[in-house]
């Protein structure tokens, strides 16, 4: 008896520990996916990815495209500098039963991504939080998308502030330099 209970208590805890996952990022109230598609620029960007940490001195301000498709998800499509030329980036948000949280898989690097709408009004800034788990290693990326290239302080602080409460340090933050660079493109 003492086993079956210490059993179902270990099981209750691994099933908590899977929602908690998801459910610690807050997300968009009421969300509404239509309103969230369209141009956008990545204004700010934090992650604790190795990926990311290497690449950051070199990172830009690129564009981003949301398009709905048939089935319900969003086609995501980045397009940024990569030596003299541009080179696109398309990912698949496929839709999960919350609104405002998504799924996706990276076939390149083979790893699963839990994404979250965290915070937008649709007009100006979307708050955006990406985990990514590839075997046993977890990360966290916050990025920070505007309608235009400039956002109020406000914003970028509020940015700031999530991607600290997530975990991130100071040195995973990075606001991404503006350019001339693929800004035009799709
Ligand atoms: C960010 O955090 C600071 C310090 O906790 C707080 O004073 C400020 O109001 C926060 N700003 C936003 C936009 O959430």
């Amino acid at each position: 008896m003492k086993g079956l209970l210490l059993s179902l208590g270990l099981v209750a805890l691994f099933a908590l520990c899977a929602v908690c996952a998801q459910s610690d990022i807050p997300v968009q109230p009421d969300f509404q996916d239509d309103k969230i598609v369209g141009k956008w620029y990545s204004i700010a960007m934090a992650s604790n990815s190795n990926w990311f940490q290497s690449k950051k001195q070199y990172m830009k301000m690129c564009t981003t495209v949301i398009t709905p498709t048939a089935d319900g998800s969003l086609e995501v499509v980045s397009t940024y500098p990569k030596m003299d030329r541009c080179d696109q980036r398309t990912m698949t948000y496929i839709k999960t039963d919350q609104p405002g949280r998504f799924r996706s898989k990276n076939q390149r690097s083979g790893g699963d991504y839990d994404i979250s709408v965290v915070e937008t009004n649709y007009k100006e800034y979307v708050l955006m939080s990406m985990r990514k788990t590839k075997g046993t290693n977890v990360y966290t990326m916050v990025t920070l998308f505007g309608r235009d290239k400039e956002l109020r302080t406000e914003l970028l602080d509020k940015f700031r502030n999530f991607s600290l409460e997530q975990g991130l340090g100071e040195d995973n933050i990075l606001i991404l330099p503006q350019t001339d660079q693929c800004m035009t493109e799709a």
